[in-house]
């Protein structure tokens, strides 16, 4: 009987079985498992045909080298580890770089402002922090994830992240175009429960259309530009970026965190640029190996954000972000970056310290 730990000889004829198996911790030949096809393989090799079940595997990656689908961030996160002697993952910069500096967003002036806790308390009752991804600020020491001062630490990371991204993504685009957004027109895709779209309405944009493949988000959106009086400006639909075609282009569309939870990357870029009139923003997790391509997830981590329940998604790397802009028609392509409030400890090791999340502009 043929056995995944590697007894085996190439060129032996082996009856092949069950190859699901741990990887060996030493050095000896590896070998390749066929459960499925078992029963073919074994009439094929009965017929005359050669087969070889000795493995050939990188140094760089040992874990489950099975190929079996469940283990593909063990083995990325491995590949990374052993090429760090190879300074593989330098944090590269091609492209202009603009650093926004660190102000308050105009959602967290708005709720400074405001004398509106009871508002802000009952929007919580109707949708409990728990059920809000995200922070967003609501009223002075209030946000979606509840009172500041009690937020656990995955809840307290979420709100810096939350903090950091709608200022220097809204700030930087609004200073892109000469301080505000007054009198422009904004799509934001994926806009899950409208953060970005308020927050481009509270910061003067005329009409702002969001929408996203699950009704449940488009219904919070709704709830929290009602919130926020923004209703007039914004207006939110349920739609897949795919087949979304409004007949209508954008001043400025964003495209934040979705490149990364999707399988046709190519066509979401070219879709954005469709949609576009003058800038896209894309804000995405990138991976640093020094090409243009595409690392596959599982999508494990956050399965409600991805757009069906594959389980599959195409992460770019850093290079192949800003190739697939050129690609789609993007004549110039910057780099936004924020300035993190210094009291962020985590800031160090999150993807957006460690260059794992990027911010790019694409003009067209
Ligand atoms: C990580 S969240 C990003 C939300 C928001 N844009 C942001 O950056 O904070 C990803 C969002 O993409 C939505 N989504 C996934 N696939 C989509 C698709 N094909 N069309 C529209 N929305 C999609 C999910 O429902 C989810 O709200």
């Amino acid at each position: 009987m043929w056995s995944p730990f590697g007894k085996n000889k190439p060129g032996s004829k082996p009856v092949v079985g069950s190859g699901v198996g741990p990887a060996p911790a030493t050095d000896a030949p590896l070998a390749i498992g066929l459960p499925q096809a078992s029963e073919a393989v074994n009439k094929a090799v009965a017929g005359g045909c050669q087969l070889d079940l000795t493995a050939r595997v990188s140094p760089l990656v040992r874990v489950n080298h099975q190929m079996r689908g469940t283990k593909l961030s063990a083995r990325y996160g491995e590949f990374l580890q052993n090429s760090k002697p190879a300074q593989m993952q330098v944090v590269e910069q091609l492209v202009p770089l603009l650093t926004v500096p660190r102000r308050p967003s105009a959602a967290e002036r708005w709720a400074e402002q405001q004398d509106n806790e009871a508002a802000a308390r009952a929007l919580l009752r109707e949708v409990p922090p728990n059920e809000w991804g995200y922070f967003m600020p609501l009223a002075p020491g209030l946000g979606t994830l509840g009172a500041v001062g009690s937020l656990t630490v995955p809840q307290a990371t979420s709100r810096w992240r939350s903090l950091y991204r709608l200022n220097f993504i809204m700030d930087g685009v609004s200073q892109l175009v000469g301080g505000r957004l007054d009198g422009l027109s904004l799509l934001d895709i994926a806009c899950n429960w409208g953060a970005f779209a308020i927050e481009a309405a509270l910061r003067g944009a005329q009409e702002v259309d969001g929408f996203d493949i699950r009704t449940q988000n488009i219904e919070r959106a709704r709830r929290l530009s009602g919130y926020f009086g923004t209703e007039a400006n914004t207006r939110f639909s349920v739609a897949d970026v795919y087949e979304f075609q409004p007949q209508r282009t954008y001043d400025i569309v964003l495209n934040l965190g979705l490149m990364y939870h999707i399988t046709k990357p190519y066509e979401l870029v070219r879709a954005t640029h469709a949609l576009c009139k003058h800038m896209a923003v894309f804000d995405t997790v990138v991976h640093r190996e020094p090409f243009s391509g595409f690392i596959l997830g599982t999508g494990e981590h956050a399965p409600e954000h991805a757009a069906t329940a594959t389980g599959c998604e195409l992460h770019p790397t850093y290079r192949a972000l800003i190739e697939l802009a050129y690609l789609a028609g993007f004549k110039e392509v910057i780099e936004l970056q924020g300035e993190p409030d210094p009291a962020w400890a985590g800031f160090k090791t999150d993807p957006y310290g460690v260059g794992q999340r990027r911010c790019i502009v694409a003009f067209k």
